[in-house]
């Protein structure tokens, strides 16, 4: 197998090498402090006996994972700490590959249904996986019809593995409510499959709409999450996934056999941070990212440009008008406007001709104000 190099590496790298100032909108890497509470954890570490350098339990530090299970309520066995949501994503379609084994071992086609557009790892894990992958179109607004889910669920048939979703959306910004995952769930069960709910961003919420699928009353539901965007340390690799009791033991092997353990000082300060950080720390980068989304969407009022309006997450995605979203155009507009943000290509067929921006820089005022006066 070769190398399969994500596209934003590659759109990084080019605007990086580019020879004029350019405000990067490529990933989703907070620009905002973590909280004081995560850098006093890992600065206490230093000091702690050589014991805490040695390998965490393999399924995470248990305070830390009976501090997620409380907060999320739900029963502590069914949590594993994982390399970030990344991570929990692995080990829950993998799951749900096993799992419909054991039980449709007719099926020589397992199927998951993703979205379209699609956060791109959904894809290519399925691909790693040997899976088939089927699309369903989001509604022009980044909602998600779940009648359309249900006819894709139904062509797949038995096939089908998993429902893969993420709210709120990468790429669209949309946030799916509660109605509609309580459907997809049903979809999802009625071909005993498993709905896998991606919440990495779910404290950034614009609308308050977002509730998780943990809350729903149902089993086979796995929701994975990560403390990358929602404490700002995309660089320290601490995520969960809270599994159906059935798919707990193959995500703990397989977590155990490809890393062994996440890394310990890591879940120690985010074990601190959770528990000495009030809902203003989260409020806080809520509301920035809700004002660079008010001044980036002027922006693109300004420059004619069509926008999907984000009800939650870190991205816009925008069509202007005779300039597609392709990569040579991505490129021309860090070389005459000095903004790079993510061919629309990236995410799926869906949305070939957009571009997606993330809003994770303090210089969002000014990328908006570089676009408007090029497309004016
Ligand atoms: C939808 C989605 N899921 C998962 C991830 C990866 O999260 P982590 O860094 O915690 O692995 C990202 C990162 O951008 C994402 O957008």
């Amino acid at each position: 197998m070769d190398y399969d190099r994500p596209l934003f590496f590659h759109v990084m790298e080019y605007a990086a090498a580019a020879d004029r100032d350019v405000i990067g909108m490529v990933s989703g890497s907070p620009d905002w402090e973590p909280p004081v509470a995560l850098r006093d954890g890992l600065a206490d570490y230093v000091n702690a006996d050589s014991e805490a350098f040695q390998y965490p339990p393999s399924e995470g530090l248990g305070e830390l994972r009976e501090e997620i299970a409380a907060r999320r309520n739900v029963d502590v066995e069914r949590v594993i700490v994982t390399n970030g949501a990344g991570e929990a994503n692995y080990l829950a379609m993998a799951g749900a590959l096993d799992r419909h084994e054991e039980r449709t071992s007719a099926s020589e086609e397992p199927t998951f249904v993703l979205t379209d557009p699609v956060y791109p790892y959904y894809p290519a894990k399925s691909d790693l996986l040997d899976a088939n992958r089927e699309f369903v179109a989001a509604e022009p607004d980044g909602t998600l019809d779940p009648a359309a889910v249900h006819e894709q669920a139904t062509a797949a048939g038995d096939d089908l593995a998993a429902i893969v979703v993420n709210t709120p959306n990468n790429p669209t910004g949309a946030v799916y409510d509660r109605a509609t995952m309580a459907e997809l769930a049903a979809i999802a069960g009625e071909r005993d499959a498993v709905l896998i709910a991606d919440e990495v961003y779910d404290r950034y919420d614009y609308t308050g709409r977002f509730e998780s699928a943990l809350t729903l009353d149902v089993d086979d539901v796995v929701v994975t999450n990560a403390f990358s965007k929602s404490m700002a340390i995309t660089g320290l690799r601490v995520g969960y996934a809270v599994l159906p009791e059935a798919m707990v033991g193959g995500a703990r092997t397989r977590h155990m056999l490809v890393n062994v353990a996440t890394s310990r000082p890591a879940q120690q300060a985010v074990l601190e941070a959770l528990r000495e950080t009030g809902p203003e720390y989260y409020q806080r980068n809520r509301e920035r990212m809700s004002d660079r989304v008010a001044t980036f969407t002027d922006a693109l009022d300004a420059a004619g440009a069509e926008y999907t309006e984000p009800d939650g997450g870190f991205y816009v995605m925008a069509r202007f008008e005779e300039f597609p979203g392709t990569l040579e155009n991505v490129k021309r507009l860090v070389d005459e406007v000095g903004v790079a943000g993510m061919p629309g290509e990236a995410f799926g067929d869906a949305r070939e001709e957009w571009i997606r921006f993330a809003l994770v820089t303090p210089r969002v005022e000014e990328a908006a104000d570089r676009l408007a006066s090029f497309f004016a």
